[in-house]
């Protein structure tokens, strides 16, 4: 979730009362227990995250949406601060500005950002320059055999990179950790905070970090169940429908053309809602709304993956021709 229209976090209860700080020198007020990132929504700050998700305890990972708060003497996370009384938010100032800007640079130089929606904007708007840290070491093969702990030097040329081959090991999805940002969104989503499957977890130290399946294994040997909750979360791009991945190989993506309509899933009583996104006539990938009572953006197999019954007829026809 990227852009301020849709990202408030799901509240379960009503709120006790307003807090009234100010945003940029401007009052606003918001329900107590909300972050500063909703503060700033409400002044009409277009403040970047990426690690940040609306059904998803905050983890502080990416650094993108910090601000100064007056009285605090580090930069402070917006996504994850409750506001306060009285406090005072700056979000444009030197210190923001610089901070933001090395963030994206220093993303920008090791992973690929081209599917993060936004982002392009976010660079133009800190004048950051990723290409600064020299150019791309390239791809990485043995990226998931590097031992855990182990530090690789940078050759002091080229800027390291996530560059690696993208896993095509099913039909339902794909994951090209290239754009992986390790947010830990998906290790969230898949463990305690949705999914209870613990699928994946984090793997490696520092820059060797990564996403992984235990011992690496490809995803149908893993304890995957294919619930598509880690692709719902995921902010780059990094984890995809395979429908997605095949047409933006073959350029035929175009979210221009799409339609979205969201529907009740009818493959059981419990009454999950599905959002189609439709390309063509073609359902090409499903998602699920994220302020829904039921399942808070998560479903399982059947609901993410099971629409192709829905088409099969038409993808009988495209196979036979
Ligand atoms: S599809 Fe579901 S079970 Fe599999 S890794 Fe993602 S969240 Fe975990
Ligand atoms: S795969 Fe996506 S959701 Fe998971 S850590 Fe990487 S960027 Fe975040
Ligand atoms: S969005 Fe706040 S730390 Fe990542």
């Amino acid at each position: 979730m990227t852009t301020t229209d849709n990202r408030a976090p799901v509240h379960m209860g009503m709120p006790t009362r307003l807090v009234t700080v100010s945003v940029d020198e401007r009052e606003v007020s918001v329900p107590e227990g909300s972050t500063i990132l909703a503060a700033c929504d409400a002044a009409g700050e277009d403040t970047p995250t990426l690690c940040y998700g609306d059904t998803l305890t905050p983890k502080n990972a990416c650094r993108v949406c910090m601000v100064e708060v007056e009285g605090s003497r580090v930069l402070v996370p917006s996504c994850s601060r409750r506001v306060q009384e009285g406090m005072e938010v700056k979000t444009d100032t030197e210190r923001v500005r610089h901070s933001r800007r090395l963030v994206l640079e220093m993303l920008g130089s090791s992973v690929d950002l081209s599917t993060t929606p936004r982002v392009a904007d976010w660079m133009v708007r800190y004048a950051a320059d990723p290409e600064r840290f020299g150019p791309p070491a390239g791809e990485q093969f043995d990226r998931d055999v590097h031992e855990p702990g182990e530090h690789h030097l940078p050759d002091g040329s080229t800027a390291a990179t996530m560059e690696q081959p993208v896993k095509v090991d099913n039909d339902l999805y794909v994951r090209d950790y290239s754009k992986c940002i390790l947010c830990y969104k998906c290790v969230d989503a898949c463990g305690e905070q949705w999914q209870n499957t613990f699928a994946i977890q984090v793997a490696g130290r520092g820059f060797d970090s990564q996403i992984s399946t235990e011992f690496s294994v490809e995803l149908p040997d893993s304890a995957c169940v294919y619930c598509g909750n880690c692709v719902e979360v995921c902010p780059t791009g990094a984890l995809s429908f395979k429908s997605e991945f095949d047409m933006r190989d073959a350029g035929t993506w175009d979210e221009e053309r799409q339609t979205e309509t969201t529907t009740v899933c009818t493959f059981c009583g419990v009454g999950c809602n599905l959002t189609l996104h439709v390309q063509d006539n073609e359902i090409v990938k499903v998602s699920s709304p994220h302020d829904h009572s039921v399942g808070h953006g998560n479903l399982c197999i059947k609901g993410r993956f099971g629409f192709q019954h829905v088409q099969s007829r038409e993808d009988r026809k495209r196979r036979n021709d």
